[in-house]
């Protein structure tokens, strides 16, 4: 989604800021802009489109200063334009602003505003910030954006900077994230991490409603009574490398490859064979497991298709009802939920606001609620009562591909955890599950190397405008993630059905030449997907089948069958998903689109 970034320091700002904000790119944006004080005037540059508009732009008229704030913005209120683009500013141009988040109540400010005599140009809720700023102003910026703060609804992230003290930036965040990097001499603020990482190691998270001055001689954090804030340092232990492509094509690539390692680092001090599962973030009391009476798994995305393998595994292992559900439903059906229900909400970002509108509303009605979330220091990890933070290092591709493996691990730790505090599964069974997962990294790294043979299969197929996917069972899990993954970066259309729904209606579909990626690799459920397959081949469908390297019988029905490592049932889903996101990838490098930024998508979807 939207991305800020903050420079004050002792060099020229305008391209600090444009670095910053191409490390932010991922987030998904349609505008750009940066906003400088050059000689105690504020100078503001900004355009639609990519950043390199916006450099192009810079370049016919550079901008000098050591202090400014830069923007993407990912449009929500008015089009994409020059002129809804960040910064936003006053009408005398003495106050910039750039903000990330929904000011819900911004039509009403807008009028009151416009009543004492302010104009506004663009569409955005944004503009009503800079001009309360100014209307507040009395002598004291801090005072003044405090003042603003606490007339503004809704979510945001914001950066100030104003002509009446040019030598300051003034932050403050609530359900946006916001962090302050901290270097030699010179100070950042910025909406993700990646963006200081070549500068600085050394960040402050901020908390909702913290305000942060950053000024070249420090920065000074308060609440929003003025009371000083004494903040311990974060520091960031990756690298900046690993925001970076790192000799792949693009970053989603990067990330396939990245699987085995992010697979391990996830288990690592968590699961050791003949030892219970170590969570440290997690407290969960035997009694209280055995009390549980339900288990929501409630996400968005790929990460709600993560929540399906949960539901499977869970309720496996630990004999409790799970239900999954899509946040943006959960939270408007008021669901039947109390201090007996666990709640597990999943989230890369975690700060996809429907997720963090369950996890509020939750622990509202008294369940308990655990996030599973790959960045640290997210409102959904702080939020929550205990957290499982997937290790997957930063994803910067839109289409998740190793948050989801890990998560598909989180969920596998969750099902063990529970089923060793109830006693649900023998404790041999479950040690088997650990034997085997141990063994994932490796298998991933095998299942990596049918890369060729997927990229000939896209290259015969990504003409197709129309695919299916079938499945069973986990399978059937797998697929629904397969075919979004394909829509996402390829925008072929596809859909996921469950093997025995085949008959039900989609079968009508099939015809001479209709591909069909079927997967096969519950051992039970086997025969049931060969009958699935053969009804297809019947009516002429090409099919390509995904399978586990001790089911030869495929190479006799499927017109391609791709091998994967022989692994428990359960465990299948982290092996047999990585040849649907090469498959995905392939076609969209075939079609030629953007793969790490497929159009109208953002990574981390932070309004509603
Ligand atoms: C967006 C992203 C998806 C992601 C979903 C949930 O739609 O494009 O890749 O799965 O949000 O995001 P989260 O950060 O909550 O996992």
């Amino acid at each position: 989604m939207c991305g800020i970034v903050g420079f004050v320091g002792k060099s020229e700002a305008s391209p600090i800021l444009i670095e910053g904000l191409s490390k932010l790119e991922y987030r998904g944006y349609d505008s750009a802009g940066i906003a400088v004080m050059e000689n105690e005037d504020l100078k503001v540059i900004k355009c639609k489109g990519r950043l390199a508009n916006l450099q192009n732009k810079l370049n016919e008229c550079p901008i000098k200063g050591e202090i400014g704030i830069g923007h993407t913005r990912w449009a929500t209120h008015g089009e994409p334009s020059d002129v809804n683009s960040h910064p936003h500013s006053n009408g005398k141009g003495t106050v910039s602003v750039v903000h990330n988040g929904i000011i819900e109540n911004y039509l009403y400010l807008r009028e009151k505003l416009m009543s004492k005599g302010y104009e506004f140009l663009s569409d955005t809720d944004t503009e009503v910030i800079p001009n309360l700023v100014d209307y507040y102003y009395d002598g004291d910026l801090l005072e003044a954006v405090m003042k603003a703060v606490s007339k503004m609804e809704g979510s945001y992230a914001i950066v100030v900077i104003s002509t009446k003290e040019p030598d300051k930036l003034i932050a403050v965040r609530k359900d946006s994230p916001l962090i302050v990097g901290v270097g030699k001499e010179e100070y950042f603020i910025a909406s993700d991490i990646p963006a200081v990482l070549n500068h600085t190691r050394d960040v402050y998270l901020l908390e909702d409603k913290e305000f942060v001055v950053l000024t070249r001689e420090g920065i000074e954090l308060f609440t929003e009574d003025r009371e000083k804030i004494n903040k311990e340092i974060y520091h960031v232990t990756w690298n900046a490398d690993a925001a970076e492509k790192g000799g792949y094509e693009d970053f989603m690539l990067k990330e396939i490859h990245e699987q085995p390692k992010a697979i391990r680092d996830t288990m690592t001090s968590r699961i050791t064979l003949n030892n219970p599962v170590v969570l440290d973030k997690i407290n969960m009391e035997e009694s209280y497991a055995k009390n549980i009476e339900k288990i929501y798994i409630v996400a968005c995305g790929t990460a709600y298709h993560a929540g399906v393998i949960g539901k499977y595994a869970i309720e496996k292992l630990s004999r409790t009802t799970v239900e999954v559900d899509i946040a943006s439903e959960f939270r408007y059906r008021n669901p039947i939920i109390n201090d007996k229900t666990l709640v597990i909400v999943i989230s890369q970002s975690g700060e996809t606001a429907d997720t963090l509108a369950v996890l509020r509303e939750s622990k509202r009605k008294g369940c308990r609620v655990i996030a599973v979330t790959n960045v640290v220091g997210s409102s959904v990890s702080r939020e929550a009562d205990d957290v499982l933070y997937t290790w997957a290092g930063p994803e910067i591709a839109v289409a998740s591909t190793k948050a989801y493996v890990t998560q598909l691990i989180a969920m596998y730790i969750i099902a063990i955890h529970l089923a060793e505090l109830k006693g649900s599964t023998k404790t041999e069974e479950l040690e088997e599950i650990k034997k085997e997962m141990l063994k994932l990294p490796e298998k991933a790294e095998e299942v990596l190397k049918h890369k060729e043979a997927l990229q000939k299969f896209a290259s015969k197929t990504y003409m197709h405008r129309d695919m299916f996917f079938l499945g069973r069972g986990l399978d059937y899990a797998v697929a629904m993630e397969g075919s979004l993954k394909l829509k996402e970066i390829s925008y072929i259309h596809s859909e996921a059905y469950a093997g025995g729904e085949l008959k039900h209606g989609p079968i009508a579909l099939i015809e001479n030449g209709t591909v069909v990626i079927s997967l096969l690799t519950q051992r039970e459920l086997q025969d049931k997907m060969v009958s699935n397959i053969r009804e297809v081949v019947t009516r002429g469908a090409k099919v390509m089948a995904i399978t586990s390297e001790d089911n030869k019988n495929m190479e006799k029905i499927a017109d391609s069958v791709i091998y994967i490592p022989k692994t428990l049932d359960i465990l299948s889903p982290v092996l047999s998903v990585i040849p649907l996101q090469l498959i995905a990838y392939y076609m969209a490098k075939q079609k030629g689109c953007d793969v790490d930024k497929p159009r109208n998508l953002a990574k981390s979807v932070t309004v509603e």
